[in-house]
């Protein structure tokens, strides 16, 4: 059954309740006391099922998990590499982002399998020994009519990866990523949290997100980068 069926076979059962509880209410002319407590009764659970799907069914089948190609423990690399995050992510000459590394920041240290885990030996037989990129998810992946530079974030505005990203570089699995069905796009876009709460900075990355942190920081009018203005600073 699809999304879509599942919503409308469901709302046309709470559909069927009220007409049903409108029934009632006509035939019995002045509704009792009883015929008022099923009223509320049918109201209420009418209510229970649609936010039961709402919240929990819907979001389940509006996102598809798919797991990392590999596993990667940052907190391990960290300590292993000379420079930090930057021996991976780094920005390039021409002041764009390396963004998600390639073999040739692994190749170093993963001609051989070095260690007894499966995940690295699947790691350099299938990707580093047959020279394929691995085809990493990004979480952060916006669609492609965002304009984003790190140069403006990281190197101009001085913000921490932390902000936007949380705490990534500490971790030690990658978690699952999920993409929304209808768009493609990546959950953490519009945030895990249905109902739109948001406790930390980096819980989603939506058009409000950006806006509302250049609004804080007076981006549009100090814009050094570009002559551009309006949508046209984030959209190409
Ligand atoms: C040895 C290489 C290496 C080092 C060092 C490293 N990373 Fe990564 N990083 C990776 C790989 C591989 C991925 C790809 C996983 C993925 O798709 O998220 C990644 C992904 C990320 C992402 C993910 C983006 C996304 O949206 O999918 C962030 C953020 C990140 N790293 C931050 C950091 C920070 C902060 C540090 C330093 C504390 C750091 N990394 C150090 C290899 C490294
Ligand atoms: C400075 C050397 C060094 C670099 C650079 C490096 N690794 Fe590793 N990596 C290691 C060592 C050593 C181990 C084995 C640790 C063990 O199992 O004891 C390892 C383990 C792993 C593992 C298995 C453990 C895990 O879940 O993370 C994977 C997968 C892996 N590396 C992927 C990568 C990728 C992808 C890159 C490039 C983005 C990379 N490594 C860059 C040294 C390095
Ligand atoms: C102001 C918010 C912000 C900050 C600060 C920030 N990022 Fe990002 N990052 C993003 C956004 C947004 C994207 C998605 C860009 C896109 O899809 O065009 C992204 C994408 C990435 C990617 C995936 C790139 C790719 O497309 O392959 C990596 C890796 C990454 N960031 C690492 C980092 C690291 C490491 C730092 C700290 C040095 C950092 N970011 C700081 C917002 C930020
Ligand atoms: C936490 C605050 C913050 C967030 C979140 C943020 N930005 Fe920014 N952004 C800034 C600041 C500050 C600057 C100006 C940096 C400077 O030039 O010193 C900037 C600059 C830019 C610029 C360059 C503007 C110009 O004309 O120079 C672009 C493009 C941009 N941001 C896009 C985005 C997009 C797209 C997102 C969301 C995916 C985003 N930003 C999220 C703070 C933020
Ligand atoms: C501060 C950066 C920023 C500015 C300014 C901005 N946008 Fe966006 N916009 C985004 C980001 C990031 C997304 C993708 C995430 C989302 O869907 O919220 C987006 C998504 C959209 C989408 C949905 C497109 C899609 O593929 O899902 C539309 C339409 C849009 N913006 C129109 C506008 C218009 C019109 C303006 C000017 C009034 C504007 N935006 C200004 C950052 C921005």
């Amino acid at each position: 059954m699809s999304t879509e069926d599942k919503e409308r076979n469901n709302s046309s059962e709470v559909q069927d309740q009220k007409s049903r509880t409108a029934n009632r209410d006509s035939s019995a002319g002045k509704p009792e006391s009883g015929a008022a407590a099923s009223i509320t009764l049918f109201f209420f659970l009418g209510l229970a099922a649609s936010m039961v799907l709402g919240w929990v069914i819907f979001p389940q089948l509006l996102y598809s998990q798919k797991r990392q190609p590999i596993q990667f423990n940052h907190a391990m690399h960290n300590e292993m590499v000379d420079n930090g995050c930057e021996s991976c992510h780094f920005f390039r000459e021409d002041g764009t982002y390396s963004g998600v590394p390639k073999l040739a920041q692994c190749i170093d240290c993963h001609e051989e399998v070095q260690g007894e885990s499966a995940e690295e030996e699947k790691f350099v037989t299938q990707y580093v020994q047959q020279e394929r990129e691995v085809p990493w998810l990004v979480y952060s992946r916006q669609p492609p009519c965002v304009f984003f530079s790190h140069a403006a974030h990281v190197k101009m505005g001085q913000m921490d990866c932390v902000s936007c990203h949380g705490p990534v570089g500490e971790s030690e699995t990658l978690k699952t990523y999920e993409a929304n069905r209808i768009t493609g796009i990546s959950r953490d876009i519009w945030g895990s949290n249905i109902a739109g709460f948001k406790k930390n900075s980096w819980d989603r990355m939506k058009m409000d997100d950006c806006s509302e942190c250049h609004q804080r920081e007076n981006v549009n009018q100090n814009s050094v980068q570009t002559h551009k203005g309006g949508c046209f600073v984030c959209h190409k």
